[in-house]
Order: C-alpha cells, then structure tokens, then sequence
C-alpha cells in the first residue's frame, strides 16, 4: 500500500513538472507518463487507445515511409497518406518532359493506374519492449567504449536470436538516452508500395523555398500511396497478383477543423534531436558547424539553380536533390538565429549551474559526476576544427555526383573476389546505382559543382589538412583546368563507359578504375580525410558519446523530480499540443489559422514557386469548395505546439477523438531550433488542414474513387 501511494505522488509530482507540449514520448509509455496531462489539455481517448499490442490502436495506422517519413492507413484497402514532399522522388522518378507529374499531378482513377516504386516500402511497429537489462547485464565500468560496445552487440545479436516472432517479421534493438535504455521493435515491413496520387507541385509545394519553413502557409503538401500485400496480407516483395492490405486500423477522418487551444497530437518517426547537449556543444554547432554548412550548400544551390531555371529537363532532374539540400540549408540558419535569439547558450548554463548546484548536494553524485561537465567542454574544444573538415568533406563530397560514381565503383572493386564469373555477376548489380546517378546528372553542371566546391575546400582549410594531390595539381593548373581534364577524360564520367568496362573482366576493371584521373584525386581526397581527419574524429567522439551518456545518467539521477523523454531516433513517438499562434517579433501576433484567400494573395502568374494551376483559381473563385469549406471559406493549414523534428513528414496530426485532422509537414521559422532547445513559446509545427486535402483530391482532381475508400465522422 504504501508503495502504492508512493507510486501516485511520483507519477503525479511527475506530471505537474514536465513542460507542457514539449517532448516526443514513447507510445507504451504514454499510460504511466502522459496520459493525465494530455486528457487535461484536452484528449478524449485513453493511452491505450494509441498504443495496445492486443488489439488494434491508433499506433496500427502509422508507418514509417521509407525510414525517413511517416504515412498513415486511411482506408481499408491500404491507402496511405503523406507529404508531398515524402512522395516525391516517387513521382520525379514517374515524371518525363512527356509525362510531368511533378509539373501536372498524378491521380490513379483505379487500382490498375497506380504505379509501382522499387526500393520504396513502409513498416508498421507491432510492439515495443524495454531490454535494456538483458543489454547492458554485463557491462562494467572498467570497459573501454570498444569492449562495451561489443559486448552490447554482442547482447543485441543474442537477443534478436532468442526472441519470438513471426518469419515475415522483423526486429531491431534501439538505445535511448544516450545508451542509458534500450528498447527492442518487432516491425513488419511492406515493400509493394505504389503510388496513388499527387498534387501539381504548385499545390504540394506552393511557395518552394520562400514559403519553407514559414508561417504562415499555404502548401498543400500531401501525396498518397497505397501498401499492396500478398494473398494473406503479408508483406511481399513487389508482384501483380498481390492485393491491397488491409489494416489493423484505419484513421476516421473529421472535418469538424480546429479551434484555437484545441487538443491536436502528432503520432509518427522523428528522426533525431539534440536536447540534452551541453553549453559547449550547443556553442560548437551555432558557430562552426551549421555555419560551414550554410557555406558549402549555400554555393551548391546558387549554381544548381542557375541551371535549373534555364531548362526544364535539367528542373525534373535535379528536383529533388535541390529541394532536400535546400531544406537543411534553410533550417541550420533558421537554428542559429533561434539559437542566437533564444539565448540557448546562456539558458543551458543557467540549467548546467542548476545541475552543479544538485551534485553539491550529495556527495556521491559529485564524486561520479562532478567532473563531466568540465569534461564535455575540453573535449569539444579538442574537436572543434576537426569537426569543420569532417562537415566540409561530407557537404562537399557528395554534391559532386563523380565522387558518387568514384565512392559506388570503389566500394565494388573492394568487393571483388578471385572468381571472374561472380565477380561479373557482382558487375551487373551494380549497373543500376550508376543508372540512378546518371538520370540526376548533368556534366557542365556537375563540372561547375566541382570547381567551386573544392575551391572551397583548398581554400577554407589548413593547408595540411587539404589533399596533397590536389594540391599539386593546383601548382601546374587552374581548377578549371583540372576539371576540364577530367570531366572530358574520365572513363567515369558516362554511364555506358562504365557499364562496358563492368562487362569485362575484373583485372582489367580494377587497373582501368585505378589509373582514372577522377578515381585518383576522389581516392586521394578520402585518404587525406581518414588519416588527418576521420580517426581522430572517431577516437574523440568514442569519448564524447561516453561523456554524454554519463551526463544523460547524471541528469536523469539528479532530477528525479522532472519526466525526461528521450531525444528523437527515428522511432515511434507521440507528441502533443494545443492549437495555438504566436508572437514571432515584439508587437506581432500569428494567427493559427489559413485560408485560401491566402493562396491567392501569394499567387504570382508564370512565377517558379507561386504559380497556381487554373483549375484551383478558378474554383476558388466559384467558391466551390464542396463540403470542405466554411462560411465560404476554404481552410487551408494551421499550427499548434506538437514538438516534431524531420521524420514527423507526413505524420497525422489528431484531435482529442484520434480523428484525423491534419498532416503535419512543417515547422515555423522562429523554432526551428526547437531540436537543440524547445521553447514553447515559439516552436509551432505546421499541418496542412485535411479538408484542404479531400478539397483537392475530391473538387481538384476528380478523385472520388479515394474519397469513397475513407472513413468520414461527424465528431
Ligand atoms: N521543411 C519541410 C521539411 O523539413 C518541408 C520540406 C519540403 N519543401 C521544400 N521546399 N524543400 O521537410
Ligand atoms: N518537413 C520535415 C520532414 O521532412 C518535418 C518538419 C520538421 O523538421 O519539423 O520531416
């Protein structure tokens, strides 16, 4: 009895300290940690509800969409639902001059008009169990971080072995906080996965890179799938004879919209945050490394889009790569700002004063956690340049796509053995990753990319940490010339040169590759970045994530009075807030809500990000938004405060009933440091209202095959 009551005053304790909206908590958790919160704040539903392995829960109806968005069921024949955004390499790798679906839309009117996309699949999480004892039970603190993270592999391995499941299942083992606690996944994954529709890109990503990150919007950034398995609704490699799935669960869909400091949660795969840092990494990343970044993408895109705007084909092309390079380049500096105007560095000082001040306390806990701070702040000094090379080498490396071909062909030929008729067979497997590239590649403007970007790459670093080749190559020539040498020479530089060397033995493919003067400097540069660069980055860090996790044990210990959520690691996770606006600047207040009134006062005829189709003019202006619209309005997106990161695309925002209310695919610009450091007052993320949604599958595009499949409630 007593541990009883014991257990209540933690739990309710617990639930007055823990920050309203923030936090991406576990969906088994919700019950012990959450659930009082989130029905005062609004929730009608139970915990159990979201999450029960017995039978089936909201938690049936989410997917991860390709391990870096969410979708979600919403109909009994496998529908899915995501951003636009998420679904769009499926639709530029659809889309010709002929047929542009990015340009036009894509509508399947039935079953036979969906199309098919290799490599795309989605897994749905079956249960989620806590193993960190069977992880960590014979682990002690005598271990280097090699023989502990051995061991734990090791543990890992057995587990996955001993552990009961279906054959058409799969597990992983995650850690969290920080490799505090590991948490074991049974997942089934589909991987027929075609696609169903898709909006003109002026409506799924209307105001592109302007609007990005903005508040407020007005995208309609959805896109639809449907998940095909086989005839006993198993998961199934691609085949015709296989059938819609049908679901555990599908989401009922309401169209009652949303009212200021209504309940909303968001249920989906965020894929990584940063909140328990110390003052010194938070410093480290504002003014090294997010800048270095901003730098190197920041000339990627200026060239790119210098091509980009001057040639159709080379915009279906390079779509999507510029889309997802600019939408980090854009974030990291909406970060700093953030970072910079919410004082996060001073506040994690005030908190790490806070925590020193705990340690005092007690001796024991300052005797094992007194010096780690200290620590944490020596070691990110001794990282800090390192930590510049290592992100001007990832930026730069891959957005040349010859180093892409050079990094596929040198992983092969490493791969090759002593017999020439499976080597040859090896060949042939690799012929479709330099059929990707070529598709995406355009040489004079892949030849621009790699004359800017590493003339950033000599010139912004130490001489000795740049390579040697390169540099002696420099003495003689210009950069221009060197480029000009290689992109006419190179054997690399066309797809059916390299698809003719791969069909001939493997001796002479070897001293081809290596004798290529592209080969030579790609391999002379990685050289250069392992030995002066790359090991010492992994012995460094080996220490960091060593001190950090001890950090993450000592906050956890010192304030037992406070409920901590792990950071996000792309698994399953939930995260809740009202609806709400907010004050972006003194004296300025955001509504939470758009309209399409707000469409067309964005909407600039011919322009590359705010043209509109005529079509949705001219129903805007008949004002016939069906059952969609209010008081002659139509809604198109609005905000609340659910703590999400990327990975949250495409994830369903609910209301208080766990109706589908929404699809989140966004967060405001002011907040966009929300993963280092949430502030509630500010950090808002940005759903697409879903009777914008039905609007344009149902008025827009004539779709009401799909409207037919859903389940529309009145609550
Ligand atoms: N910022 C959103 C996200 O992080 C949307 C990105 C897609 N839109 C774009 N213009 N790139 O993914
Ligand atoms: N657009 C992001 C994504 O692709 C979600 C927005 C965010 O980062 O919060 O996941």
């Amino acid at each position: 009895m007593k541990k009883y009551l014991f257990q209540i005053f933690v739990l309710l304790f617990c639930s007055l300290k823990s920050i309203a909206d923030e936090g991406m908590w576990l969906p088994q958790l919700l019950q012990t940690l959450n659930e009082k919160q989130m029905k005062k704040m609004g929730m009608k539903i139970n915990a159990s509800d979201i999450y029960n392995i017995n039978k089936g829960s909201l938690k049936d109806a989410i997917v991860s969409l390709g391990g870096f968005c969410t979708a979600e069921v919403i109909s009994n024949q496998g529908l899915i639902l995501t951003n636009h955004h998420c679904g769009f390499d499926a639709v530029q790798n659809h889309s010709s001059l002929e047929h542009n679906y990015i340009r036009d839309g894509f509508w399947a009117y039935n079953k036979n008009q969906e199309l098919q996309n290799q490599g795309l699949f989605v897994s749905f999480i079956i249960s989620i169990d806590e193993v960190t004892n069977a992880i960590i039970k014979d682990i002690n603190n005598n271990m280097t971080e090699k023989e502990r993270q051995s061991v734990i592999d090791k543990n890992i391995a057995q587990i996955k072995k001993d552990y009961k499941k279906e054959t058409y299942q799969d597990i992983f083992i995650r850690p969290f906080f920080e490799g505090n606690k590991y948490f074991l996944f049974v997942t089934e994954t589909y991987k027929d996965v075609r696609l169903v529709g898709a909006p003109p890109a002026s409506i799924g990503n209307f105001g592109k890179d302007t609007d990005n990150w903005m508040w407020p919007r007005h995208t309609g950034d959805f896109s639809m799938f449907r998940i095909y398995a086989d005839k006993n609704n198993h998961p199934a490699e691609f085949s015709p004879e296989n059938i819609p799935y049908t679901p555990k669960k599908s989401l009922a869909i309401s169209l009652k919209g949303m009212k200021e400091g209504d309940f909303t949660m968001v249920f989906g795969f965020p894929g990584r945050t940063n909140e328990y840092l110390s003052a010194a990494a938070i410093k480290q990343i504002m003014m090294v490394n997010d800048p270095a970044k901003i730098k190197i993408r920041h000339e990627a895109l200026d060239i790119m889009k210098s091509f980009m705007t001057k040639d159709e084909g080379i915009k279906i092309q390079y779509a999507a790569k510029y889309a997802s390079i600019e939408n980090a380049y854009k974030k990291w500096q909406g970060e700093v700002l953030g970072l910079t105007k919410s004082n996060a560095i001073q506040k994690k000082l005030d908190y790490q004063a806070q925590f020193t001040s705990r340690l005092a306390s007690n001796p024991e806990w300052q005797s094992q956690y007194g010096k780690i701070l200290e620590e944490l702040s020596s070691t990110y000094k001794e990282i800090e340049s390192l930590t510049f090379a290592r992100d001007y080498y990832n930026e730069i490396m891959p957005k040349i796509e010859l180093f892409n071909v050079a990094a596929a062909l040198t992983s092969h030929i490493s791969n090759l053995g002593k017999d020439d008729a499976a080597n040859l067979d090896k060949n042939k497997k690799i012929n479709g990753k330099i059929d990707d590239i070529f598709n995406e590649y355009n040489a004079v403007l892949d030849q621009q990319l790699f004359e800017k970007l590493l003339t950033l790459y000599v010139n912004d670093q130490p001489k000795e940490n740049t390579s040697p080749l390169l540099q002696e190559l420099l003495t003689i020539k210009t950069i221009h010339e060197i480029a000009n040498d290689i992109y006419t020479a190179s054997v690399m530089t066309k797809a059916d040169n390299i698809k003719s060397i791969l069909a001939g033995d493997s001796k002479s493919l070897v001293d081809i590759i290596k004798n290529d003067n592209l080969f030579r400097l790609y391999t002379d540069i990685n050289e250069t970045y392992t030995n002066k660069i790359g090991n010492k980055i992994s012995s460094i860090q080996l220490n960091i994530n060593k001190l950090q996790r001890q950090y993450m044990e000592a906050q956890l210990t010192v304030f037992n009075d406070k409920v901590f959520y792990p950071d996000a690691n792309s698994t399953l996770r939930v995260t809740y807030g009202n609806v709400k606006g907010y004050q972006p600047r003194d004296g300025m207040n955001y509504d939470y809500y758009t309209y399409m009134d707000g469409v067309m006062e964005k909407y600039k005829p011919g322009d590359y990000e705010f043209d509109l189709p005529k079509k949705l003019i001219d129903l805007y202006t008949a004002k016939d938004f069906g059952r969609y619209g209010v008081d002659g309005r139509q809604p198109v997106c609005f905000i609340a405060a659910n703590h999400t990161t990327g990975g949250n695309s495409g994830s369903p925002a609910l209301d208080a009933y766990g109706n589908l209310v929404g699809l989140n695919f966004d967060r405001v610009w002011e907040g966009t440091m929300s993963d280092i450091n949430y502030d509630p007052s500010i950090c808002r993320n940005i759903m697409v209202d879903i009777r914008y949604v039905l609007f344009i599958i149902d008025k827009f595009a004539g779709a009401s095959n799909l409207i037919e499949e859903m389940k529309i409630v009145k609550k």
